[in-house]
């Protein structure tokens, strides 16, 4: 029997400073959601300079904005100034764009060549991926410094906003700025900071958080994830490692692992 009430999916998109760990939180996220095979994840890399894919072991073939290109180009030549040629067109598009691995499908935004308003394609191609998202459980976000940029390109409204920081005053002012432009320009229904890269919990205790940063918890320096990145291995393949156990918690504070809700945060 089909399942008729479809689940909404979960948007999680990753932001902060750069540097900070948006790429390696992100490639986490999607290991820990997608080790539950119940689970559809799509992972989107929201980043020009496209980091998520290589974190993922996966080959880009098409961004988003290839097709976008292409489209343009299309109307500026006259061939194709029809709505609903557009729409089929792109929708066939964007599907060959999709790279699936078992139960985790990867799409790239890429770079933008074409400046300037083409707001029609624009929002043809936000209602697409929010349309594709309904066919997961979990979006995960890897985006570039402000979330607005996310918010423009990619999608409206995102349901976890997640804040990357290291442990550096500048890292922390940025999602700060970042969390206050949110609260005006998009819709999110919760916001957490997760501080990455810190060398022990002493140094996170000393740490002064905004009061408005709601902290999710911490992330250890990580010998795995350093060394899996300068070998250019996905993270997928760590079967275990600090890193992915503290990202589970800060998820699990999120309320979006539920079975590990009970993990007690005093634990470290
Ligand atoms: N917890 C960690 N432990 C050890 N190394 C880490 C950890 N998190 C990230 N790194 C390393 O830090 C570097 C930057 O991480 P990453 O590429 O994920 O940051 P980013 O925020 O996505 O950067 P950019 O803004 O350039 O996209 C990488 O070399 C990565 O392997
Ligand atoms: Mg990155």
């Amino acid at each position: 029997m089909h399942n008729l009430q479809k689940k909404k999916a979960s948007i999680l998109a990753l932001c902060g400073k750069g540097g900070v760990g948006k790429t390696s939180l992100s490639a986490t996220i999607v290991k820990i959601l997608s080790s539950d095979p119940n689970n559809k994840v799509l992972a989107i890399d929201a980043d020009p300079a496209v980091g998520l894919s290589g974190a993922l072991g996966i080959d880009v073939t098409k961004t988003v904005d290839d097709i976008r290109n292409e489209l343009i180009l299309r109307v500026e030549s006259g061939k194709t100034t029809d709505k609903a040629e557009m729409l089929s067109m792109l929708d066939y598009e964007m599907l060959s764009a999709m790279e699936e691995h078992k139960n985790i499908a990867f799409l790239a935004i890429g770079r933008p060549e074409k400046e300037g308003c083409y707001c029609q394609v624009n929002h043809i191609l936000k209602d697409l991926i929010a349309s594709m998202a309904d066919n997961f459980d979990y979006v995960v976000i890897d985006g570039e410094a402000g979330i607005e940029q996310v918010n423009r390109r990619v999608m409206e409204k995102v349901s976890h906003l997640i804040l990357v920081s290291d442990a550096s005053a500048k890292g922390i002012n940025v999602v700060k700025t970042i969390k206050e432009v949110s609260d005006t320009a998009i819709e999110y229904e919760k916001a957490g900071l997760i501080l990455n890269r810190l060398r022990s919990k002493t140094e996170y205790e000393k740490l002064v958080i905004p009061a408005e940063l709601d902290c999710l918890g911490w992330v250890p320096e990580d010998e795995t994830i350093r060394s899996y990145d300068i070998e250019g291995k996905s993270i997928l393949e760590i079967d275990d490692s600090p890193a992915i156990a503290a990202v589970e918690k800060c998820l699990s504070e999120m309320g979006l692992l539920a079975h590990l809700a009970r993990i007690s945060h005093e634990e470290n």
